[in-house]
């Protein structure tokens, strides 16, 4: 039974992979209309032209999807090249990767180093362009479940504070620390992933380690998820879909010292719906429609956060697509191919309630 439609959503932050996984990645994205895309490949993009031809590969995979493109902040950028963003409407950003933080992030800055950069963000600032930043610190004195809050005070707000007039996102944010940075300066925002929203630590320990649920940042408590969730449901424009799908094989995952990264693209949208519905019921207590998703308010409210927030952050038009949302349940299957290899995603095996379709 179909319930309802809303504008196609875009995920305000994917990683796509390149090599023989593209041809997997894109087309589990396909939902979406466009993506921010991370950097992070190895070697990582820090120029225009890298960026291009990324793009390009992309798009013969699939034409329909506007991949969004971002650079990988290190020494390689060139400054020059930062003004021509502005004349170049898929070039959307510059991520920060504190070095050694995640997934490929050798090559990104060292927070002692991070000064060097602001004549970067000077630049950014005048040019108009966001910063999005992995907001951690990876020292082996500050505690796991603590990266996010420390970096956010000894080196984001600095930034912040130096640079009043640079768009910062805190991409999948994942502490009530984190809530409270970006609720309170201007032009901050957050990207929000379906496991931040759905996950607690508990997930990553409860019958046996379970290395699928295993990204950084990490999942953390539940104080925390209801502080993000919270912001969300009350429809907050600074928060907005990005899933941080993040595809490693099967086997690196399960081996010792797996890789962090959570797979979830091809059912993210079902799992934001099914966050809407199993969370909304307490939360908006006012509504008695049998089915939360069938009311027009809080359809409203997910057609804000998954396709107009983020659009309007960045200043995008709203897509001309819509989705349809059926009341159709589904199993989320326990692998998917990648490339020569399988991805485990959140939630293999379990039943969700919704499944859309583009209309
Ligand atoms: C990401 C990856 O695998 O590229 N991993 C993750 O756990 N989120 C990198 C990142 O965004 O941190
Ligand atoms: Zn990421």
């Amino acid at each position: 039974m179909k319930i309802a439609e809303i504008i196609q959503p875009d995920d305000f932050h994917l990683h796509l992979r390149d090599g023989i996984y593209l041809k997997h990645t894109v087309t589990y994205s396909s939902k979406y209309a466009r993506a921010i895309i991370m950097p992070n490949l190895k070697p990582p993009i820090t120029s225009i032209e890298q960026a291009k031809s990324y793009r390009n590969e992309i798009l013969n995979i699939n034409p329909d999807f506007n991949p969004l493109m971002t650079l990988y902040l290190n020494q390689n950028i060139k400054k020059e090249e930062l003004k021509k963003f502005p004349d170049i409407p898929w070039l959307l950003g510059i991520k920060l990767y504190p070095s050694g933080a995640t997934t490929h992030s050798d090559y990104g800055v060292k927070v002692s180093e991070l000064e060097y950069f602001y004549s970067y963000f000077e630049l950014m600032e005048k040019y108009n362009i966001p910063l999005l930043v992995h907001g951690e610190v990876a020292d082996y004195e500050v505690d796991f479940f603590e990266r996010e809050k420390v970096f956010i005070e000894n080196h984001l707000i600095p930034i912040r504070e130096k640079f009043p007039y640079l768009k910062i996102v805190l991409e999948h944010v994942s502490s009530k620390e984190g809530v409270e940075f970006v609720n309170q300066y201007d032009l901050t925002a957050a990207t929000v992933t379906p496991q931040h929203l759905l996950l607690t630590r508990n997930d990553l320990f409860f019958g046996g380690i379970n290395p699928h649920n295993f990204c950084l940042p990490i999942v953390k408590t539940q104080h925390d998820k209801e502080a993000i969730a919270k912001e969300v449901l009350q429809g907050n424009p600074k928060f907005f879909a990005g899933t941080d799908s993040a595809p490693h094989p099967k086997h690196k995952k399960e081996s010792c010292c797996g890789p962090a990264g959570i797979f979830s693209a091809p059912i993210s949208i079902e799992l934001y719906l099914q966050f809407f519905d199993d969370y909304g019921k307490s939360f908006y207590n006012n509504y008695t429609d049998k089915d939360l998703l069938e009311n027009k308010e809080v359809i409203n409210r997910i057609e804000n956060f998954l396709s107009k927030f983020g659009a309007d952050f960045y200043g995008l038009e709203y897509n001309k697509k819509t989705i349809s949302i059926y009341k159709q349940e589904f199993s989320i299957p326990e692998e998917y191919p990648l490339g020569n290899e399988t991805v485990v995603p959140m939630w293999a095996g379990k039943t969700l309630k919704y499944t859309c379709y583009i209309s």
